[in-house]
């Protein structure tokens, strides 16, 4: 101490005796750490890396998923597999975050009544699907999910899915024009395999064709919740884009 100069021991004494100061000074110096912490997040376009096979959602597939929220689906069921291994033998690859780099909003959640839906595409029929969403006991007797039978009965009346498209593309979901022009075109283009489908497999990659309820007179909830749900999880090659360890290589078969 006696080494210091006298005015500078002074400068010190001032400052700890100031509490104003004192506390400007320390929220100075801490606001350095979340500076450089925050700051980067503004210059870098993406945080998630890209994965091959993602593509915004189809009109009819964006349609189901307007469905899925408005009846609450998300209040029982998960859209995000975790790397443990219970749930990787269950539901199967865990989920990369660009798998769900288009989705607002987001439908990860901790709340599980029913299993999580991440990969639950192509995993039972359109039949299966229509019967459990009509009357879930007649196929999984011990279920308590709520019955949605009058899916089934009412006309998908999505309203201009322009307005839908137009408003993902403006938080950065990579919409074409023509996507959004054709946009009403494309919902009976997937669900009515008589319409022709045209270029909608070209814009949309993997996209499913067909009618999925079982009435291809009509385009109902139903085929657009169903077209929803069996595309979950289809669109990356999971095991190419980010290979697992096999269930008997995992550290217990070890
Ligand atoms: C009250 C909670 C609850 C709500 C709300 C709910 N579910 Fe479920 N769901 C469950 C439960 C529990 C199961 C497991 C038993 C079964 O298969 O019915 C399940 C199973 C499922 C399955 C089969 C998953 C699998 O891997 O076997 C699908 C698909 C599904 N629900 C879709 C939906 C959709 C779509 C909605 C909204 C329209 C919905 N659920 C709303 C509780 C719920």
């Amino acid at each position: 101490m006696a080494t210091q100069p006298a005015e500078k021991r002074l400068s010190h004494k001032k400052i700890e005796r100031n509490v104003t100061l004192l506390g400007a000074l320390a929220l100075f110096t801490v606001a350095i750490g979340g500076i450089v912490e925050i700051a980067p997040l503004f210059w870098i376009d993406n945080t998630i890396e890209k994965v091959e096979g993602m593509r915004p959602y189809t009109p009819l597939e964006l349609a189901g998923r307007n469905i899925y929220m408005r009846e609450g689906c998300y209040t029982c069921h998960s859209q995000m597999i975790r790397p443990f291994r219970d749930e990787v033998e269950r539901y199967g690859h865990y989920s990369l975050a660009a798998e769900s780099m288009y989705d607002h909003p987001f439908q990860w959640g901790s709340k599980r009544t029913g299993p999580d839906l991440a990969r639950v595409g192509g995993r039972y029929s359109d039949e299966w699907h229509k019967a459990h969403l009509v009357d879930p006991r007649s196929v999984v007797p011990e279920s308590i999910m709520p019955p949605y039978a009058f899916l089934a009965e009412r006309d998908l009346e999505a309203g201009n899915m322009a307005n839908d498209l137009t408003a993902l593309y403006r938080v950065g979901v990579p919409y074409t024009k023509a996507d959004i022009e054709r946009a009403n075109d494309d919902i009976r283009a997937q669900a009515d395999p008589e319409a022709g489908a045209g270029d909608l497999q070209q814009r949309y990659p993997k996209a499913q064709v067909r009618d999925f309820d079982g009435d291809p007179a009509r385009v109902t909830e139903m085929d657009a919740l169903i077209a929803y749900l069996q595309m979950l999880g289809t669109l990356v090659d999971v095991e190419r884009a980010a290979p697992q360890e096999r269930a008997g290589e995992t550290e217990a078969g070890r």
